[in-house]
C-alpha cells in the first residue's frame, strides 16, 4: 500500500494486502475468538505487547481490514469501527471527556446526535454547549470553560446542508488546546478530508455512503494522529492506566494513542464493536465511493436545480446552489461535490409535503440517508420529532421541509417522478 495513492486507488487497494496463497477478497471471519499454541504469546497479546487478535470485541480481521482503508482514505492514523454512528460519536467524546467536562457543539447537527448531547450526555455529567456555526471565532471562544475537551461539528450539517468553516473552527479548537472532532457522514473522505483542514478526529455513520446500499448499520472512529494530547488537559492519555498495568498511550502508541485508548478501555468495557459481516460490507462500500459519490453529488445538483425553479417549491437548499449560505465555502472545502443530501419547501406546507412523500413511486419514502437508491422523509415528524419547535428550528428543521436523500438512478426518471409527485402534491 502506497499513502501517496489518490483516493480511487486507496478505495479500492486499501486495507488489505494477500499474501501467496491467501484469499484475493477480504474473508468475513465470522469467529469470536482465535486458537493459539502458545501461553506467552497470549499473555504477550494481552499486555498489548504484540499486535494481533484475542477476541473480537476488540479486534477482529475483517473489521480491522475496514479500519485500515477507512484510516487511509482518510489520511488518519489508525481508526476504530463501532456498531452504529451514535456508537462511535458516543466514545470519540468519551475517550476523552469525563464526567464534570464540558464540550462545544456547533448547534446543527443529525437530530440523534443533538439528543445524544443535550439529553443523554448531561446525564453522564458531561455538559455540551451549543453554538451557532455563523457565530464568530471571540463568540465560539466564550462557550469554552476551562474544563472542556472538545470542538465538535459536521462536515455537511445534516438536515440543514450548512459547511462547516473548517479555517474558523480549528483555529478555535486550536487555539484553546482541544481536538477538533467532524462527523464527516455526508461529505465522506472522497468529497472531503477534514485533517487536511484541521480537524483532529473524524467520526461516521458507516450506515450511509460508506455501506451505500443500506444493508448494515455501523460506525468508524478515526485518528488523525495530529493532536499533540501531552498539553496538560488530557492526563488520562499520558499518564499510567491502572486498568492496564500502567500503559502510557502516548508514549507507547505515539499517533495512535486516541484510538488504541479507545479500543482497549472503552470498547473493551462498553462493547459496541462491528460485525464482522458489517465491516465486511463496509470494506466493500468503501470500494466504489468515489464513483458513488460523483454520481449522488451530480444527481443533487441537477434535481436542486430543478427544484429551485419549480412553481410548487417556495425554496430548495442544496450548498451546490448559488442560493446557498454556505455556496461559497462548498466551493472551497466541497470542490468534488456537495453529496446527495438536499432539501426544499413545499407549497402547502406539512399537509402537501404528506401528499409528496405518498405520491413519490422511484423514491422511497425512508428514514435513511447515503443509500444508492433516492428517498424521501419529512423530518419534523420523522427524525426530528423528540425535538420541540424550537430545537428542530435550531438545527435547521422547518415544518415545510422535505429532504431527499439522492440516490445514484438516472436523473430523467429522478425528475420525472419528483414532478409527477409534486403536481400530487397540490390537489
Ligand atoms: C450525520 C450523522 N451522524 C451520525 C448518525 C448516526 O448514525 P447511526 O444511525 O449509524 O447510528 C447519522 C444517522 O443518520 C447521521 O446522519
Amino acid at each position: 500500500m502506497n499513502p501517496d495513492w489518490k483516493i480511487e486507488t486507496l478505495a479500492i487497494q486499501g486495507g488489505y494486502e494477500p499474501k501467496q496463497g491467501e484469499p484475493r477478497i477480504v474473508p468475513i471471519v465470522q469467529s469470536t475468538t482465535f486458537k493459539y499454541d502458545d501461553a506467552d504469546y497470549v499473555a504477550s497479546l494481552f499486555d498489548l505487547e504484540v499486535p494481533g487478535y484475542f477476541y473480537t470485541r476488540l479486534a477482529n480481521p475483517t473489521a480491522d481490514a475496514f479500519e485500515k482503508k477507512i484510516a487511509q482514505m482518510e489520511g488518519g492514523s489508525a481508526a476504530l469501527a463501532t456498531s452504529s454512528g451514535q456508537a462511535a460519536i458516543s466514545l470519540a467524546i468519551l475517550n476523552i471527556c469525563r464526567a464534570g467536562q464540558h464540550i462545544v457543539s456547533a448547534s446543527t447537527l443529525y437530530g440523534g446526535t443533538y439528543n445524544l448531547f443535550s439529553a443523554t450526555l448531561p446525564k453522564f455529567g458531561i455538559e455540551v454547549t451549543f453554538v451557532n456555526p455563523d457565530a464568530t471565532e471571540d463568540e465560539i471562544a466564550a462557550a469554552f470553560r476551562p474544563e472542556t475537551r472538545a470542538l465538535y461539528a459536521e462536515t455537511i450539517g445534516n438536515p440543514g446542508m450548512n459547511v462547516l468553516d473548517f479555517a474558523k473552527f480549528s483555529a478555535v479548537a486550536k487555539a484553546q488546546r482541544v481536538p477538533l472532532v467532524v462527523d464527516n457522514t455526508m461529505a465522506t473522505p472522497y468529497l472531503c478530508r477534514p485533517f487536511d483542514l484541521g480537524a483532529n478526529i473524524v467520526v461516521h455513520s458507516a450506515t450511509k455512503y460508506i455501506d451505500g446500499h443500506a444493508t448494515s448499520v455501523g460506525g468508524v472512529i478515526v485518528d488523525g494522529g495530529n493532536f499533540n494530547w501531552d498539553n496538560g488537559k488530557f492526563p488520562e492519555l499520558v499518564e499510567p492506566d491502572n486498568s492496564y498495568h500502567g500503559m502510557q498511550y502516548v508514549k507507547t502508541f505515539g499517533p495512535a494513542a486516541y484510538t488504541v485508548k479507545a479500543r482497549v478501555q472503552l470498547m473493551r468495557d462498553l462493547g459496541p464493536t462491528v460485525a464482522p459481516v458489517n465491516a465486511f460490507l463496509f470494506y466493500h462500500g468503501l470500494q466504489t465511493l468515489p464513483l458513488r459519490m460523483q454520481r449522488h453529488s451530480e444527481n443533487a445538483l441537477a434535481l436542486a436545480e430543478h427544484l429551485e425553479s419549480h412553481p410548487c417549491v417556495s425554496w430548495a437548499c442544496y450548498p451546490g446552489l448559488k442560493s446557498h449560505p454556505s455556496h461559497e465555502r462548498a466551493q472551497k472545502y466541497l470542490p468534488k461535490g456537495c453529496s446527495g443530501v438536499l432539501t426544499f419547501g413545499i407549497k402547502g406546507g406539512a399537509v402537501a409535503g404528506k401528499k409528496f412523500m405518498e405520491a413519490c413511486r422511484l423514491i422511497a419514502l425512508v428514514v435513511h440517508v447515503g443509500d444508492a437508491r433516492s428517498c424521501v422523509l419529512h423530518p419534523a415528524s420523522t427524525t426530528h420529532r423528540q425535538l420541540t419547535e424550537e430545537q428542530q428550528i435550531s438545527t435547521g428543521v422547518s415544518p415545510d421541509l422535505i429532504r431527499l436523500s439522492v440516490g445514484i438512478e438516472h436523473i430523467d426518471d429522478l425528475i420525472a417522478d419528483v414532478d409527477q409527485a409534486l403536481a400530487a402534491s397540490q390537489k
